[in-house]
């Protein structure tokens, strides 16, 4: 059988291993993750959501309480159009973390950055511009540019003596998204050096309806780019991602779907490196089907999918746009103007109109929304319970190796938890050992580890 490593996606003319990493905002792809499979020769995305408030967190920056004191008069005013993004403190914080990454990266592999562009900030054009630019300027691989995906993005970098030079990709669901960005970025003379197709069992933010996703496939969706490319004869690399969960699905999308290259996430969101808590990454763990939902918590009025128990979808926390505001289009925001009516229903001892939404600028940067692939449920595939009943976490490389190496339904269990295995195979408790346990114990073996499991053995 196939493995993904026999495979290459060539971009500019040089290969590179299939596999990519995708963005995982707030600071959930960190550039811990994002540097350990770049080592490794593969591709891996930071994420620039929220980069004043990560600048603030890793360098003991003050972008975020500079921003706070600005705005701090207009905290319980009901138009917070005023309340702008400092575009130069913005180029600031984006050169400052992304350099301060590119500065450790091989050149193995590719680093790219995931430009969520729904992230309006107030104004929408003025920040995505300063944003996009100032990742080319501070020596980004490349820009995938994804939600809320702007048919002028390249327009705005366009100016940009890198323009030519990086990568830029799109993240869209359909080849009709594809095809209106194309036709509306034709005038700047740049194609996509790659299009990644995103199916409905991604996490994070869904390119489809609240119900809508039910009705697609990836593997749909990724034969009908691949056709329309073809029908263009527009020799654009395609890269599937959204619930390709081992590395037989990834070599299968590869070799019988036509796609040239990969992307996953929910995997590596719990990896040592990722940014995500250590809470968060047990609920992941420990998560089953019924435990997901695909919900309409976002203010951003796209669909999510996360974990039914992510505390944001409970909370009822004051919104915090003086400081964050990432989400703010002409002074409104959905969270904001659901959360007033409802405080004021309170005071007035009215009826209280339904929480809907959260505060997903307070709660991205808290990790209380625990967004994740429809297949986080089968995590558990992955890695073993220790006796007190938490999991092993893989590393991302462990993770990177296992989709590039292993084929058919096999996964291969994180070096940690070989060795918690082998020093305490005497004292397992059989209710802590997964179904592919007794491989080991029989002594089963393969190249690497000694161990491989089986999913679904
Ligand atoms: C925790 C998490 C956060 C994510 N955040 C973003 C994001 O900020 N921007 C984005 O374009 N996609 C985001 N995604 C989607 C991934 O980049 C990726 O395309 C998708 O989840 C791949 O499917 P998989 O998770 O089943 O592997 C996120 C996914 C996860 C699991």
């Amino acid at each position: 059988m196939t493995s993904l490593s026999s495979y290459a996606l060539t971009l500019r003319g040089r290969d590179y291993s299939p596999l990519i990493v995708g963005g995982m905002g707030t600071n959930i792809s960190t550039a811990e993750l994002g540097l350990a499979v770049e080592k490794l020769g593969g591709i891996s995305h930071l994420s620039d959501a929220m980069l004043m408030d990560v600048s603030d967190r890793l360098f003991g920056t003050r972008f975020t309480a500079a921003k706070a004191k600005r705005y701090a008069g207009l905290r319980d005013a009901a138009d917070k159009s005023a309340e702008l993004f400092d575009l130069d403190a913005v180029r600031e914080a984006t050169i400052r973390y992304i350099s301060n990454v590119m500065s450790k990266t091989t050149g193995r592999g590719l680093m790219l950055i995931n430009c969520m562009e729904k992230l309006t900030m107030n104004s929408g054009l003025d920040t995505l511009k300063t944003r996009l630019n100032a990742a080319l300027d501070a020596g980004i691989d490349g820009i995938t540019l994804s939600a809320g995906l702007h048919l002028s993005s390249f327009r705005l970098m366009s100016e940009n003596k890198r323009f030519h030079d990086a990568l830029l990709g799109i993240i869209v669901s359909s080849s009709r998204a594809l095809n209106l960005f194309l036709r509306k970025s034709a005038a700047t003379g740049r194609l996509p050096d790659y299009v990644v197709v995103e199916g409905p069992l991604a996490g994070g933010h869904l390119g489809f309806g609240m119900e809508d996703w039910k009705n697609h496939s990836l593997e749909a969706i990724v034969r009908e780019v691949k056709a329309y490319l073809a029908e263009k004869s527009l020799s654009i690399p395609v890269i599937a991602a959204g619930g390709i969960f081992t590395g037989g699905d990834a070599a299968r999308f590869m070799g019988e779907v036509g796609a040239n290259g990969i992307q996953a996430a929910t995997r590596f969101a719990v990896a040592e490196e990722s940014g995500l808590t250590c809470a968060a990454k047990q609920a992941f763990f420990n998560s089953k089907p019924e435990d997901i939902e695909v919900n309409g918590l976002s203010p951003t009025g796209y669909p999510m999918r996360m974990l039914k128990s992510s505390p944001a979808i409970e909370s009822d926390i004051r919104p915090n746009c003086e400081a964050y505001g990432y989400l703010l289009n002409h002074g409104e925001c959905a969270y904001l103007k659901e959360w007033k009516l409802r405080h004021e229903a309170m005071s007035a001892g009215e009826p209280v109109p339904p929480k809907e939404k959260g505060c997903l600028c307070t709660h991205m940067r808290n990790y209380k929304v625990w967004t994740c692939g429809a297949m986080a449920s089968r995590l558990r595939e992955t890695s073993i319970q220790k006796e007190d009943g938490t999991w092993i976490l893989p590393t991302a490389a462990d993770v990177y190796e296992d989709y590039m190496e292993s084929t058919g339904d096999e996964i291969r269990l994180p070096k940690a938890a070989l060795e918690y295995l082998k020093a305490h195979q005497m004292n397992l408790k059989s209710e802590f050992v997964p179904h592919f346990v007794p491989h080991l114990l029989l002594g089963s073996s393969d190249k690497n580890s000694g161990v491989s499991a089986h999913a679904g053995s």
